[in-house]
Protein backbone atom coordinates (compact mmCIF):
# COMPACT_ATOMS: atom_id res chain seq x y z
CA UNK A 1 0.00 0.00 0.00
CA UNK A 2 1.16 3.24 -0.89
CA UNK A 3 0.28 6.99 0.43
CA UNK A 4 -0.14 10.08 -2.25
CA UNK A 5 -0.67 13.56 -0.90
CA UNK A 6 -2.16 16.21 -3.17
CA UNK A 7 -0.84 19.39 -2.40
CA UNK A 8 -1.45 21.78 -5.73
CA UNK A 9 -3.79 24.10 -6.17
CA UNK A 10 -3.49 28.07 -5.77
CA UNK A 11 -4.87 28.45 -2.54
CA UNK A 12 -7.27 31.51 -3.80
CA UNK A 13 -9.60 31.28 -0.61
CA UNK A 14 -6.60 32.35 1.45
CA UNK A 15 -4.91 35.23 -0.72
CA UNK A 16 -2.98 36.84 0.55
CA UNK A 17 -1.64 34.33 2.96
CA UNK A 18 -0.82 32.01 -0.29
CA UNK A 19 0.00 34.67 -2.92
CA UNK A 20 3.96 33.50 -2.63
CA UNK A 21 3.85 30.63 -0.49
CA UNK A 22 1.85 27.04 -0.49
CA UNK A 23 -1.21 26.68 1.13
CA UNK A 24 0.01 23.16 2.69
CA UNK A 25 3.16 25.00 3.71
CA UNK A 26 1.15 27.41 6.52
CA UNK A 27 1.42 26.75 9.89
CA UNK A 28 -1.11 24.44 11.56
CA UNK A 29 -0.11 24.36 15.16
CA UNK A 30 3.61 24.47 15.31
CA UNK A 31 3.94 22.61 12.27
CA UNK A 32 3.58 23.03 8.55
CA UNK A 33 0.22 22.02 7.39
CA UNK A 34 1.13 18.77 5.32
CA UNK A 35 2.97 17.20 8.43
CA UNK A 36 -0.49 16.27 9.70
CA UNK A 37 -1.52 14.15 6.17
CA UNK A 38 2.15 12.78 6.28
CA UNK A 39 2.25 11.45 9.91
CA UNK A 40 -1.19 9.97 8.98
CA UNK A 41 0.33 8.13 6.49
CA UNK A 42 3.30 6.82 8.43
CA UNK A 43 1.32 5.50 11.18
CA UNK A 44 -0.59 3.65 8.71
CA UNK A 45 2.61 1.65 8.05
CA UNK A 46 2.79 3.09 4.82
CA UNK A 47 6.83 3.71 3.31
CA UNK A 48 6.32 5.18 -0.17
CA UNK A 49 4.49 9.11 0.03
CA UNK A 50 4.08 10.77 -3.58
CA UNK A 51 3.68 14.19 -3.24
CA UNK A 52 1.65 16.03 -6.05
CA UNK A 53 2.07 20.19 -6.23
CA UNK A 54 2.53 22.86 -8.73
CA UNK A 55 5.97 23.80 -10.06
CA UNK A 56 6.10 27.07 -8.02
CA UNK A 57 5.89 24.73 -5.45
CA UNK A 58 8.01 21.68 -5.51
CA UNK A 59 11.14 23.03 -4.91
CA UNK A 60 9.93 24.32 -1.39
CA UNK A 61 8.66 21.07 -0.34
CA UNK A 62 11.44 19.07 -1.55
CA UNK A 63 13.70 21.63 0.70
CA UNK A 64 11.25 21.26 3.95
CA UNK A 65 10.93 17.29 3.45
CA UNK A 66 13.96 16.11 1.73
CA UNK A 67 14.50 12.06 0.87
CA UNK A 68 12.26 11.37 3.97
CA UNK A 69 14.99 10.28 6.07
CA UNK A 70 13.64 12.39 8.78
CA UNK A 71 10.52 10.58 9.09
CA UNK A 72 11.37 7.33 8.16
CA UNK A 73 9.55 6.99 5.01
CA UNK A 74 10.41 7.61 1.02
CA UNK A 75 9.40 10.64 -0.59
CA UNK A 76 8.51 10.96 -3.62
CA UNK A 77 7.35 14.35 -5.34
CA UNK A 78 5.33 14.93 -8.82
CA UNK A 79 4.22 18.57 -10.35
CA UNK A 80 0.46 18.96 -11.57
CA UNK A 81 0.59 21.80 -14.58
CA UNK A 82 -2.62 22.68 -14.15
CA UNK A 83 -5.22 22.74 -11.93
CA UNK A 84 -8.66 20.74 -13.33
CA UNK A 85 -9.50 19.33 -10.07
CA UNK A 86 -8.36 16.37 -7.68
CA UNK A 87 -9.35 13.54 -9.46
CA UNK A 88 -6.91 14.60 -12.54
CA UNK A 89 -4.19 15.61 -10.33
CA UNK A 90 -4.31 11.96 -8.83
CA UNK A 91 -3.88 10.29 -12.26
CA UNK A 92 -0.21 11.17 -12.17
CA UNK A 93 -0.01 8.70 -9.29
CA UNK A 94 -0.76 5.98 -11.68
CA UNK A 95 3.38 4.77 -12.45
CA UNK A 96 3.84 5.43 -8.68
CA UNK A 97 1.13 3.23 -7.71
CA UNK A 98 2.55 0.30 -9.90
CA UNK A 99 -1.19 -1.44 -9.41
CA UNK A 100 -1.05 -1.68 -5.75
CA UNK A 101 -3.44 -0.34 -3.27
CA UNK A 102 -3.46 3.97 -2.17
CA UNK A 103 -4.23 5.96 0.52
CA UNK A 104 -4.77 9.88 -0.69
CA UNK A 105 -4.92 12.43 1.47
CA UNK A 106 -6.08 15.61 0.55
CA UNK A 107 -3.06 18.06 2.02
CA UNK A 108 -5.34 20.59 3.66
CA UNK A 109 -7.34 17.83 6.07
CA UNK A 110 -5.83 18.45 9.16
CA UNK A 111 -7.29 15.18 11.73
CA UNK A 112 -6.56 14.51 15.22
CA UNK A 113 -7.34 10.58 15.32
CA UNK A 114 -5.22 8.16 13.24
CA UNK A 115 -6.82 6.88 10.20
CA UNK A 116 -5.47 3.02 10.50
CA UNK A 117 -8.33 1.36 11.44
CA UNK A 118 -10.10 2.50 8.68
CA UNK A 119 -6.92 1.73 6.75
CA UNK A 120 -6.74 -1.95 7.81
CA UNK A 121 -10.46 -2.47 7.58
CA UNK A 122 -9.86 -1.52 3.67
CA UNK A 123 -6.81 -3.85 3.04
CA UNK A 124 -9.09 -6.57 4.12
CA UNK A 125 -11.76 -5.58 1.31
CA UNK A 126 -10.70 -7.96 -2.12
CA UNK A 127 -11.12 -4.87 -4.13
CA UNK A 128 -13.04 -1.13 -4.35
CA UNK A 129 -12.76 1.74 -2.57
CA UNK A 130 -13.64 3.68 1.24
CA UNK A 131 -14.32 6.71 2.65
CA UNK A 132 -14.28 7.99 5.35
CA UNK A 133 -17.75 10.69 7.05
CA UNK A 134 -17.76 13.06 9.45
CA UNK A 135 -20.75 14.84 10.67
CA UNK A 136 -20.94 18.74 9.88
CA UNK A 137 -22.40 21.71 10.44
CA UNK A 138 -21.99 23.41 6.83
CA UNK A 139 -22.60 20.02 4.26
CA UNK A 140 -22.92 22.39 1.13
CA UNK A 141 -18.82 23.50 1.12
CA UNK A 142 -18.19 19.64 0.81
CA UNK A 143 -19.21 16.14 -0.84
CA UNK A 144 -22.42 15.19 0.73
CA UNK A 145 -22.91 11.45 1.00
CA UNK A 146 -26.34 10.20 0.91
CA UNK A 147 -27.59 7.82 2.98
CA UNK A 148 -29.82 5.07 2.98
CA UNK A 149 -30.65 2.23 5.06
CA UNK A 150 -26.83 2.60 6.20
CA UNK A 151 -25.53 2.82 2.31
CA UNK A 152 -23.93 5.64 0.94
CA UNK A 153 -26.00 5.71 -2.26
CA UNK A 154 -24.68 8.68 -3.81
CA UNK A 155 -22.31 11.30 -3.10
CA UNK A 156 -23.19 15.10 -4.21
CA UNK A 157 -20.35 17.51 -4.98
CA UNK A 158 -21.14 21.15 -3.16
CA UNK A 159 -24.88 20.64 -2.79
CA UNK A 160 -26.94 23.57 -2.59
CA UNK A 161 -29.43 21.45 -0.66
CA UNK A 162 -27.75 18.91 0.95
CA UNK A 163 -29.31 15.66 1.53
CA UNK A 164 -27.34 14.68 5.37
CA UNK A 165 -25.26 16.21 7.14
CA UNK A 166 -22.19 13.51 6.24
CA UNK A 167 -19.74 15.44 4.50
CA UNK A 168 -16.76 13.26 2.71
CA UNK A 169 -13.16 13.97 4.03
CA UNK A 170 -10.10 14.44 2.15
CA UNK A 171 -9.30 10.66 2.80
CA UNK A 172 -9.71 8.18 -0.06
CA UNK A 173 -8.44 4.48 0.05
CA UNK A 174 -8.15 3.16 -3.60
CA UNK A 175 -7.70 -0.23 -5.44
CA UNK A 176 -5.84 0.15 -8.95
CA UNK A 177 -9.01 -0.02 -10.69
CA UNK A 178 -9.12 4.31 -10.22
CA UNK A 179 -6.75 5.07 -12.48
CA UNK A 180 -9.12 3.85 -15.48
CA UNK A 181 -12.17 5.05 -13.57
CA UNK A 182 -10.48 8.63 -13.41
CA UNK A 183 -9.94 8.20 -17.16
CA UNK A 184 -13.56 7.67 -18.08
CA UNK A 185 -15.11 10.38 -16.03
CA UNK A 186 -15.72 14.34 -17.78
CA UNK A 187 -15.60 17.64 -16.03
CA UNK A 188 -18.16 18.60 -13.88
CA UNK A 189 -20.29 21.97 -14.41
CA UNK A 190 -17.14 24.15 -12.48
CA UNK A 191 -14.75 22.54 -15.43
CA UNK A 192 -12.80 20.40 -12.88
CA UNK A 193 -12.14 16.19 -12.82
CA UNK A 194 -14.02 15.81 -9.38
CA UNK A 195 -12.91 13.19 -6.99
CA UNK A 196 -16.65 12.49 -6.42
CA UNK A 197 -17.05 11.69 -9.80
CA UNK A 198 -14.97 8.95 -9.11
CA UNK A 199 -16.23 7.95 -6.20
CA UNK A 200 -19.77 7.49 -7.91
CA UNK A 201 -18.55 5.29 -9.84
CA UNK A 202 -17.35 2.81 -7.22
CA UNK A 203 -20.83 3.09 -5.86
CA UNK A 204 -22.50 2.12 -9.14
CA UNK A 205 -19.94 -1.00 -9.02
CA UNK A 206 -21.18 -1.70 -5.33
CA UNK A 207 -17.81 -1.17 -4.60
CA UNK A 208 -17.53 1.28 -2.19
CA UNK A 209 -17.49 1.39 1.98
CA UNK A 210 -17.51 3.78 4.37
CA UNK A 211 -16.59 4.75 7.89
CA UNK A 212 -17.11 7.73 10.35
CA UNK A 213 -14.15 9.63 11.13
CA UNK A 214 -13.47 9.49 14.81
CA UNK A 215 -11.89 12.79 16.22
CA UNK A 216 -11.59 16.41 15.14
CA UNK A 217 -11.23 16.94 11.54
CA UNK A 218 -10.81 19.74 9.36
CA UNK A 219 -10.10 21.26 5.38
CA UNK A 220 -8.18 24.29 6.48
CA UNK A 221 -8.40 25.81 3.03
CA UNK A 222 -9.95 29.01 4.11
CA UNK A 223 -9.41 30.99 6.71
CA UNK A 224 -12.33 30.78 9.23
CA UNK A 225 -10.78 26.33 8.83
CA UNK A 226 -7.43 27.43 8.67
CA UNK A 227 -7.91 29.22 12.53
CA UNK A 228 -9.85 26.71 13.68
CA UNK A 229 -7.36 23.83 12.66
CA UNK A 230 -4.59 25.99 14.26
CA UNK A 231 -6.41 25.68 17.61
CA UNK A 232 -7.02 21.97 16.92
CA UNK A 233 -3.38 21.26 16.76
CA UNK A 234 -1.91 23.44 19.46
CA UNK A 235 -4.51 21.72 21.44
CA UNK A 236 -3.06 18.56 20.30
CA UNK A 237 0.72 19.49 20.69
CA UNK A 238 0.71 18.07 16.63
CA UNK A 239 -0.25 15.10 17.63
CA UNK A 240 -2.09 12.08 16.71
CA UNK A 241 -3.56 9.76 18.55
CA UNK A 242 -4.33 6.02 18.15
C1 LIG B 1 -12.71 18.69 -1.85
C2 LIG B 1 -13.67 17.65 -2.44
C3 LIG B 1 -14.87 17.46 -1.49
C4 LIG B 1 -14.40 17.11 -0.10
C5 LIG B 1 -13.40 18.15 0.41
C6 LIG B 1 -12.79 17.70 1.71
O1 LIG B 1 -13.30 19.96 -1.89
O2 LIG B 1 -14.08 18.06 -3.71
O3 LIG B 1 -15.68 16.43 -1.99
O4 LIG B 1 -15.50 17.02 0.78
O5 LIG B 1 -12.33 18.35 -0.54
O6 LIG B 1 -11.81 18.56 2.18
P1 LIG B 1 -12.44 21.32 -1.90
O7 LIG B 1 -12.19 21.65 -0.45
O8 LIG B 1 -11.18 21.04 -2.63
O9 LIG B 1 -13.30 22.33 -2.55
Amino acid sequence: MKGVILAGGKGTRLYPLTKVTNKHLLPVGREPMIYNPIKQLILCGIKDILIITSKEHIEDLIRLLGSGKQFQCNFHFKVQENTLGIANALSLAESFAEGEPIVVILGDNIMTYSIKKYVEDFKKQEKGAKVLLKEVKNPERYGVAVIDKLKVIQIEEKPINPKSNFAVIGVYMYDNQVFDIIRNITPSKRGEYEITSVNNIYIENGQLTYDILEGEWMDAGTFESLKYANDMLFKSNNEIQY
